[in-house]
């Protein structure tokens, strides 16, 4: 069976793709320049995850080009028989040039940026500028020596600024300024289409060169759109498909009547497409030579036989590469030919009329100049009726609530957004070293002792200094807690919710200026930092959209003469202590779930984040939340944290931190003391030991890029990351050389510059712990390749470090590490994976990367954690979307980020009322 449909797949893959075998590429070239085609080649491969596989990548771009100047030497330039048609003339009014009617010019290759540079960061396009550029240096090098014409192709949105800065920026330099022939392709799906066209159009005639134009309408629609819901961002590209036809009409005009600055090459296989570009050609007595139509290799062969006999240029985009690599290519086009929307589908499967097909795309829209032409960037997009933006429709809300909405990441595509990000570190460098007292009753108290916050990148920096509590002060804040709790209980739950969205407006408000914080604080990187401050938001919000509809009783049965409302009141007072490793996101989920729901709270933070802490803290003031009813307490753990988890008054604890800690508060709140009233309640998250299992048909380039951003993002210092990785054995050796190499790919260094996937760790300490334990690994399993760390004294950083052939009795398959330290084993089945994947006391995240459906199925049903993610990373759980939390030694298994969260800082009542009065039943009331 398999042999059958792999012949099958690659049968189908040679319609669009011309393999790998030299002789059977060079073959078919020939025979496309014998019908007057010409080509552009293209490397399949795309998205590079290591830097061996984009050198690799670019040798091969410069072995093709050699191969088919070598090749193609003896060729002619596709010429057309006939001459200019009397009278012909350009769009400027001027006779044709050579370049104008001369020949085709044979050699032209089509290169994917992506594939030259696996770091590509968002927040970091200048470092990608420049690995990118040493790369195509050599290409371009060639190209001139051979006479060819580079064409960027155009990828995903989040690619096509670094793209355009790319292309104006070494085709600036004087190396490159003159040759080689240079082009680029403009997606007319994309709203700012219009306006990056006219910038180009402006920069080619600046240079006084050309640079062709290949203008299609885009390939990557569904990917982007899909990308834009889960993001919350507006949609980059057109909803309606005759929009983007309207605009690909628009941009077509617009490259022929510019020729003076820009060849344009008219890429598509939609009929109508081509017939307004030929007609705007005719109508303005252009010469048919003066610009080319562009068309896929294997699509759309009579509109190409029709063009050639009209006497057009026709070139044809030639894929070549093995099939794997050419996956996605492949199954972009079978999208295209089988999509409802697509022309060719619409003409050939679907036999619409041939008056419905050319008919005008906008009829019924009108495209107009997005407000982008001036301000590029992302958050400028028009969202207004772009109802494939509108964000995740049917969420589960009562009638008359507002749903809630994720906080979108921000985009650091957009440079005004780095710059702000920028501004913010650069502020926040000249604030360091402030001294933040506790606030109790909102009050500030200053105390004996101050503990330096200390920037784990550079341990000389003192972010700030914190206030260090005694038993004193944390007897006043719980005395201050507990007087101001009666009041706050009674207060309207529309009110309390009210308080918390206005906290989250602050923090959004602070965005920039909390991120920039957290990476000088805790060492985060820009993103991380950026999607805790969004997590922050969302659990203010969420968990006041909550609370609004708790705080109406609900209505347990309907019985005539008798109503029956369960409602929900707070528990009193709590501890909030939180970890250093989500230093806002935690510390304020926990904080906003207690309060909102009715609680007063002494906030501890973790020592290494107090900082951060206390800007929370004035953003609850600022707020509203009154006095006594937040407090703020800075201090050692061991001695005001355990007095407080004693303490008889205290109601709750809610504890986010590692198993050792979490234990303790667990068994401490399980006792009761003289004068308790409360049985205490604990909402307890602990560690986890986190396994990925790898399956024989997994992905590779998925399961590669996110089993890495799961064991080393945020240096490996998350509870949910990814610690013990599980391969199967057929794909093991493979696997693990495309792992190793792209985890030593990955750039490491201060969490300032945004270009450093990997950081230091929060402390000495957790360096020292997490070296120490590396030692241990070594004597217990294989070190299979550890990373080097820039040598700064300074900072506390740990090698990436991975081990191979790890027991699963040692202690490095078995103990939380929280550093980026990985273990990886080898399964000889699946059923040996998840046995493996089922050791231990921790149940926290998991995850599978497998096409097999039964597979997938099999770790739905069986394997053993809270939170369980297939095909993707395991980290990065977004509020409301996945409740996040664990079981056995991980966690209570309550769900940070859930719908039933608040119940945990809640005790639920029951009122019955008998409704009838001597057998009089009056209507109903609603409480
Ligand atoms: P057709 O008229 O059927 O249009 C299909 C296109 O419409 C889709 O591809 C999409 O862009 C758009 N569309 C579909 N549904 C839509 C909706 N609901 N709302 C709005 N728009 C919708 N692509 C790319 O992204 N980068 C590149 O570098 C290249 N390079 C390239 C070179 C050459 C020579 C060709 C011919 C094509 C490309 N493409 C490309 C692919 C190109 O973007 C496009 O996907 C195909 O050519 C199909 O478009 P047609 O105009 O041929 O068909």
């Amino acid at each position: 069976m398999a042999p059958a449909v792999r012949a099958q797949v690659t049968a189908l893959a040679r319609q669009f793709m011309l393999g790998d075998d030299a002789k059977e590429i060079l073959a078919a070239l020939r025979d496309l320049h014998d019908r007057q085609i010409a080509f552009t080649v293209d490397l399949l491969g795309e998205a590079v995850l290591s830097e061996p596989e984009a050198d690799q990548y670019a040798r091969r771009y410069l072995e093709i080009l050699e191969l088919l100047a070598r090749e193609t030497a003896g060729w002619k330039g596709v010429a057309r028989p006939e001459t200019p048609r009397e009278g012909s003339r350009s769009a400027t009014g001027q006779r044709p040039t050579a370049r104008e009617t001369g020949p085709t010019p044979i050699l032209n290759i089509s290169v994917k940026i992506s594939a030259l540079y696996s770091q590509i960061h968002p927040a970091d396009p200048e470092t990608a500028i420049e690995q990118i550029s040493d790369r195509l240096r050599p290409i371009l090098r060639k190209a001139k020596e051979t006479g060819a014409l580079v064409n960027f192709d155009m990828e995903s949105y989040a690619l096509k600024n670094l793209t355009l800065n790319l292309f104006k920026t070494i085709f600036s330099k004087p190396e490159f300024d003159r040759e080689p022939a240079r082009g680029l392709a403009i997606q007319a799906y994309l709203k700012d289409s219009e306006a990056d066209l006219a910038d180009i159009i402006a920069w080619a005639r600046s240079r006084q060169r050309h640079v062709t134009v290949r203008l299609v309408k885009g390939a990557y629609w569904d990917y982007e759109t899909v990308v834009a819901q889960q993001r919350g961002w507006p949609s980059p590209v057109f909803a309606r498909k005759p929009e983007t036809d309207a605009n690909f009409e628009k941009l077509s005009t617009m490259l022929l009547e510019n020729d003076d600055a820009v060849d344009a090459a008219i890429a598509t296989h939609n009929v109508r497409s081509i017939a307004h570009a030929l007609a705007h050609a005719e109508r303005r007595g252009m010469d048919l030579r003066h610009f080319e139509f562009q068309m896929l290799y294997g699509m759309a062969e009579p509109v190409k036989a029709a063009l050639l006999q009209l006497g057009c240029r026709v070139r044809e985009y030639c894929p070549v590469g093995e099939l794997l690599p050419g996956m996605a290519y492949l199954v972009r086009r079978l999208l295209e030919n089988t999509s409802n929307e697509g022309f060719l589908a619409s003409r050939y499967a679907r036999g619409i009329s041939r008056e419905e097909l050319l008919k005008k795309p906008c009829a019924a829209v009108t495209v107009e100049p997005q407000a982008h032409f001036q301000k590029p960037g992302r958050a400028d997009l028009p969202v207004g009726q772009d109802a494939v933006a509108a964000p995740l429709a049917k969420q589960r809300v009562p009638a008359g609530f507002i749903a809630f909405q994720n906080e979108p990441p921000t985009d650091f595509t957009i440079e005004a957004e780095r710059q702000k990000m920028r501004e913010s570190i650069r502020d926040w460098r000249n604030q360091l070293g402030q001294r933040y007292p506790l606030i109790i009753n909102h009050k500030s108290v200053s105390t004996h002792d101050w503990l330096p916050s200390l920037n784990p990148a550079n341990q000389k920096e003192i972010v700030g200094y914190a206030a260090q509590a005694t038993v004193a002060e944390a007897d006043a804040a719980l005395a201050a807690a507990r007087a101001a709790w009666p009041k706050w209980a009674r207060t309207p739950a529309d009110e309390r919710a009210a308080i918390l969205e206005k906290t989250a407006s602050f923090v959004r408000a602070e965005k920039a200026a909390l991120c920039a914080i957290e990476i000088l604080e805790a060492g985060k990187s820009w993103t991380e930092a950026d999607a805790d401050v969004a997590e922050a938001i969302d659990f203010c919000n969420f968990y006041a959209a909550r609370m609004r509809i708790m705080g109406r009783p609900e209505r347990t049965q309907h019985v005539a003469g008798e109503s029956n409302f369960q409602g929900w009141w707070p528990r009193g007072v709590g501890v909030i202590i939180a970890p250093w490793n989500f230093p806002l996101a935690i510390l304020t989920g926990m904080t906003a779930a207690a309060l909102v729901a009715g609680n007063s709270v002494i906030i501890k933070p973790s020592d290494q984040t107090p900082v951060i802490a206390a800007h929370l803290m004035q953003l609850l003031m600022k707020a509203g939340i009154p006095p006594g009813v937040a407090n703020l307490l800075t201090g050692p753990g061991g001695t005001v944290g355990a007095h407080l988890v004693e303490h008889p008054q205290v109601d709750f604890i809610a504890f986010t931190g590692s198993k050792e800690v979490g234990l303790k508060i667990w068994e401490s709140a399980g006792r009761t003391r003289p004068g308790q009233m409360n049985l205490k309640k604990v909402v307890c998250e602990m560690g986890g030991k986190n396994c990925v299992i790898v399956d024989s048909d997994a992905d590779m380039d998925e399961a590669v890029a996110g089993c890495l951003a799961s064991a080393f993002g945020y240096q490996g210092q998350k509870c949910s990351a990814l610690s013990r990785l599980i391969v199967l054995e057929d794909n093991y050796d493979a696997f693990l050389q495309r792992f190793i190499a792209a985890a030593a790919s990955m750039r490491v260094g201060p969490a300032h510059d945004p270009g450093n996937l990997i950081g230091p760790v929060i402390s000495r300490d957790a360096q020292q712990r997490i070296l120490k334990m590396i030692e241990t690994g070594k004597k217990e399993a294989v070190l299979a390749w550890q990373g080097k760390v820039p040598d700064n004294p300074e900072a506390c950083y740990v090698p990436t470090t991975i081990f191979t052939g790890v027991p699963p009795d040692s202690r490095l398959f078995r103990e939380e590490i929280f550093g980026p330290v990985l273990a990886v084993s080898k399964a000889r089945d699946f059923n040996e994976a998840l046995t493996l994947a089922n050791t231990g006391e921790f149940a926290l995240t998991g995850g599978c990367y497998s096409r097999s459906p039964a597979n997938i199925k099999r770790v739905k049903g069986e394997m053993v954690c809270g939170n369980l993610y297939i095909n993707r990373s395991i980290t990065g759980a977004i509020v409301e979307r996945q409740p996040f939390g664990g079981f056995r030694m991980s966690g209570g298994g309550t769900k940070a980020g859930g719908r039933e969260y608040l119940e945990n800082f809640t005790v639920t009542r029951v009122v019955t009322e008998n409704c009838l009065r001597r057998g009089f039943a009056p209507e109903e009331e609603e409480p």
